[in-house]
C-alpha cells in the first residue's frame, strides 16, 4: 500500500451520501476529512451536516440525537441546534446559548446525492456542484429520458487507499484507455479547459473493435468541479451520464461513489425504474469505471512522473490546475480569467469538431 503525499484536505464539494439514504428525521453518522460528522434531515426535508459533537458537553449527536421540526436535539441534556448549528434552546434555561455554534458544512442535494463543501480556510463555496442534466448545455437534458439510477445504477467502495486527484488525472491520460478499457484506439482529447475551479475535458472514444480514431463518431464530455466531483455525458454511443465522486475519509483513504444514468430505449419511455436493458447497460459502464478503481486503489503517486512526450502537456496542465485546491497552494491560482488556457488541444478531425460545435 502506498500512502499519497498529496493533502487529503483539498477545497471543494464532496459527496457524502445518496439522498435516499437520509430520510426525514434521520441522523446519519459518517466520517470524512478525519472528522466525525452527522447529516440530518429536518421535518421540512432540509439536509444539514454538522461536526458530530454537541458544543455543550460533547455528546455524539449521531447516538441518540433526534430531529424535532427544524432542529437537532442532543440526547444528553436536550439542547436544540438549528440548521446553522446555532443553539436555539436549553430546555432548563430561559435563554439559549446564542454564542455557541456547532460547526456546520454548506450542504446541497443535486443529482440524487448529498454534497458538502469542505474548505480548511472556511471560505464560502466559490463554485457549484454541476447538474448532470444541465451542465452540458444541450437540449435533450431531461431526467425523464433516463432510467432512475437509484439503486441499481450505483457503485460504492468504502475506504480505498487513493486520492481524488488520481481520478481527475484520467481526464488527461489518453494512453490508459487502450490498456484499461480495451478501446481499439487511443482517444483524442478535443477539449482541455483548466481555466477555473471547474474544468472541462472532452474526448473522442469508441469501444467497438475495429473502430479507428478517424472513423469514430462517439465521445465523452466531462465537467470537473474541483477534485471530488465530476459529471460526464456520452455522445454517439449508448446514451449515458455518469457522476464519479471521491471523498477523503482520513489521511490515507477515500470513499468512491459512482452513479450512472442510462438513456431509455424506445418502448421504455414510461419506465420508472431501471429495466433489464438499463441494468445491463449501467453494469457495463460501472465495470469500466471499476477497472480504473482497481488501478487507483493500488497506485503510488508518482512525482515527478516519467511522462512520455505526448503526455507532458496534459498532465502538467492538470497538476497545475489541482494546486489551487490544496490548503498549501495559492487559492487564487487557476481563477485568473486572464491566465492563458493551459493544455489547450485543437480538434484534429471533423467528427470531433462537429460534436463540440
Ligand atoms: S452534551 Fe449535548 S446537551 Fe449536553
Ligand atoms: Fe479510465
Amino acid at each position: 500500500m502506498a500512502q499519497t503525499p498529496l493533502s487529503m484536505e483539498p477545497t471543494g464539494w464532496y459527496q457524502v451520501a445518496w439522498s435516499h439514504e437520509i430520510a426525514v428525521g434521520d441522523v446519519h453518522r459518517m466520517t470524512y476529512f478525519s472528522r466525525d460528522m452527522v447529516a440530518w434531515r429536518s421535518a421540512s426535508g432540509k439536509i444539514s451536516v454538522f461536526d458530530a459533537y454537541c458544543e455543550h458537553l460533547g455528546a455524539h449527536l449521531g447516538y441518540g440525537g433526534r430531529v424535532e421540526g427544524e432542529n437537532l436535539v442532543c440526547p444528553f441534556h436536550g439542547w436544540q441546534w438549528n440548521e446553522q448549528g446555532r443553539n436555539v434552546c436549553i430546555p432548563y434555561e430561559k435563554r439559549p446559548n446564542r454564542g455557541r455554534r456547532i460547526r456546520s458544512y454548506p450542504a446541497v442535494e443535486r443529482n440524487h446525492a448529498v454534497w458538502i463543501w469542505f474548505d480548511t480556510a472556511s471560505r464560502p463555496p466559490y463554485f457549484e456542484v454541476p447538474d448532470v442534466f444541465t451542465a452540458f448545455g444541450d437540449d435533450a437534458s431531461d431526467a425523464d429520458n433516463y432510467y432512475a439510477p437509484i439503486p441499481g445504477g450505483t457503485l460504492f467502495h468504502e475506504r480505498l487507499e487513493l486520492h481524488p486527484q488520481y481520478i481527475m488525472e484520467n481526464g488527461v491520460d489518453f494512453a490508459h484507455f487502450k490498456f484499461v478499457h480495451e478501446t481499439p484506439f487511443m482517444p483524442e482529447f478535443t477539449r482541455h479547459d483548466f481555466h477555473g475551479p471547474v474544468s472541462y475535458v472532452d474526448f473522442t472514444i469508441a469501444f467497438e473493435q475495429g473502430a479507428t480514431l478517424e472513423s469514430a463518431s462517439s465521445g465523452v464530455y466531462s465537467v470537473n468541479a474541483g477534485l471530488g466531483c465530476s459529471v460526464t455525458k456520452s455522445w454517439g454511443m449508448v446514451e449515458n451520464r455518469t457522476m464519479p465522486a471521491v471523498t477523503p475519509v482520513d489521511e490515507s483513504t477515500c470513499d468512491v461513489r459512482f452513479t450512472v444514468w442510462i438513456g431509455k430505449k424506445p418502448g421504455e419511455e414510461d419506465a420508472t425504474e431501471l429495466t433489464k436493458y438499463g441494468k445491463v447497460m449501467s453494469d457495463l459502464v460501472i465495470d469500466q469505471f471499476d477497472r480504473d478503481v482497481e488501478i487507483w486503489s493500488h497506485q503510488r503517486y508518482s512525482d515527478p512522473p516519467a511522462l512520455s512526450q505526448r503526455e507532458f502537456k496534459g498532465f502538467t496542465a492538470l497538476r497545475n490546475w489541482a494546486v489551487q485546491f490544496y490548503p498549501e497552494g495559492d487559492s487564487t491560482y487557476g481563477r485568473d480569467p486572464t491566465r492563458p488556457e493551459s493544455g489547450a488541444i485543437v480538434p484534429l478531425h471533423p467528427s470531433a469538431t462537429a460534436a463540440t460545435a
